[in-house]
């Protein structure tokens, strides 16, 4: 299993324990380079992280106006249909801190699906910098999902092997059209931290720890920098420590 392993109580916990290295982190990198560039997770688990740091006392903590927030993946859908990433992002924090909107990178879902993915990489390479030839993000939060995937990287899907930043990818469990970041940015990240709550992600991380990664894509992670498994005890339950 790449990366370190850190162990939280619950999803209260978890969420108090990313907030807390997120702030720092931003404050760091807005001292050090003027700006922050973070890629938001979707999906349920980063919203209580997301509802935290709108509140007091990390609210106060982080110059938002130079945070540069862009998303890891979104689903095909408009932002405001209740299924978007964008949403759920806006409405736990974009819509509570003082952002630059200008700084606020959503992925477009109404125009042609395969286009708005080029044009999302493009943004990127335009707006981050480069490490090696790649733009590298100061952080990328991810999820996982109870079949090993992350981001919108799920296990048989051509996008595993696609060697562009951001790519377009029909998810037939789904039946449904998404945009997802892929390994070649991710891992060229400076920092990666995978946040996992809950016992149904419980087996999943056991095969992982195991080994028996074969299928997994979340177990391709493997940034440049550094990479932080977040998980609550429900999540670790069948892991060996
Ligand atoms: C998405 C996410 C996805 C998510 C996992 C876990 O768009 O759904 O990017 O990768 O992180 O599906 O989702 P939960 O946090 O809801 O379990």
């Amino acid at each position: 299993m790449n990366g370190e392993i850190l162990y939280c109580q619950d999803l209260d916990g978890l969420s108090h324990r990313v907030a807390e290295q997120f702030v720092q982190l931003a404050r760091q990198k807005i001292e050090q380079q003027g700006g922050f560039y973070v890629a938001l997770a979707g999906g349920g688990t980063p919203k209580r992280l997301y509802q935290l740091l709108a509140t007091e006392p990390y609210r106060e903590q982080v110059e938002w106006s130079r945070v540069f927030f862009f998303f890891g993946d979104e689903r095909y859908v408009p932002h405001e249909h209740d299924d978007s990433n964008y949403r759920m992002a806006r409405e736990s924090l974009l819509a509570h801190v003082p952002v630059n909107q200008a700084h606020v990178y959503a992925m477009n879902t109404a125009s042609d699906v395969r286009r708005a993915a080029a044009d999302y990489s493009r943004t990127i390479q335009q707006t981050l910098p480069l490490v090696g030839k790649l733009p590298a993000f100061d952080l990328i939060l991810l999820g996982m999902g109870d079949d090993g995937h992350t981001a919108s990287l799920f296990p048989r899907t051509c996008i595993l092997h696609d060697q562009r930043l951001v790519a377009a990818v029909y998810v037939e469990k789904f039946k449904a059209w998404r945009i997802s970041m892929t390994y070649p940015l991710i891992n060229n990240a400076q920092q990666v931290w995978i946040l996992v709550a809950g016992a149904a992600k419980a087996p999943v991380l056991a095969h992982i720890q195991k080994g028996q990664d074969h299928d997994y894509p979340v177990a391709r992670v493997n940034p440049r920098g550094n990479l932080y498994w977040y998980l609550d005890q429900a999540a670790a339950a069948e892991m060996s420590r």
